[in-house]
């Protein structure tokens, strides 16, 4: 079994089908479709993390061991999209980038997979990209999240009302990159 980080440049049909199912269950209405994804692809930084049965000849940028994930896990034939991570970059930094979704398969949550996932996009941004920092936004009602990113070194910056349109606040989340991938 093969457990890994896949840098996306352009998105297979069988990937946008199994993105676009995660994306409905998982985001719901702030997921993205195919429309969006493809962009996200070729415009932005779209990683996905993947199980496997052999090592995938695209251009794996991270190979995890499987005992990272902490649990027996079962490959689901026909499936290897297990998560995504979409990153933009605004045109007057382009040393920033803003984590725009962040998503792992609730099979494999509670694992370390998540950490693992984002640790990998952390180190391939700054390494590949010279990404110095990096923010993002999440609802204060989504603990889950909320505490998964304290754990992973982002700290809240700011509550912003709204932000989505009336009702929907964001907490803004920031983590300097660039400092702790050095250290
Ligand atoms: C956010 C996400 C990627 C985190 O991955 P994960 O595997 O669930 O994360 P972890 O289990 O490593 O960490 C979550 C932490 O929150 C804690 N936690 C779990 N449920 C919680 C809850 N209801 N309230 C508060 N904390 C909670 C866990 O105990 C864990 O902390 P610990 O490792 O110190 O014990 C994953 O849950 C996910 O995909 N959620 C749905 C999509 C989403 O919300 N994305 C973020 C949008 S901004």
């Amino acid at each position: 079994m093969w457990i890994g980080v896949v840098e996306n440049f352009h998105i297979s049909n069988n990937k946008l089908i199994e993105l676009e199912r995660l994306e409905s269950l998982i985001m719901g209405e702030s997921g993205v479709n195919s429309y969006t994804l493809q962009p996200l692809a070729h415009y932005a930084k779209l990683f996905t993390l993947e199980i496997a049965p052999a090592r995938p000849d695209s251009a794996v940028i991270y190979d995890a061991p499987p005992a990272s994930i902490a649990a027996p896990f079962f490959l689901t034939p026909s499936r290897t999209v297990y998560g995504a991570a979409e990153f933009i970059r605004p045109f007057e930094d382009g040393a920033h980038a803003h984590l725009f979704g962040f998503y792992i398969d609730e099979s494999l949550r509670g694992r370390g997979a998540a950490s693992m996932f984002l640790a990998a996009c952390e180190t391939r941004l700054l390494e590949g990209y010279s990404i110095g920092t990096i923010d993002l936004s999440v609802s204060e009602q989504n603990a889950r999240a909320l505490a998964f990113y304290i754990k992973n070194g982002y700290g809240a910056a700011e509550k912003v009302e709204d932000y989505y349109g009336a009702g929907r606040g964001r907490i803004i989340m920031r983590k300097t990159i660039r400092d702790v991938i050095n250290a």
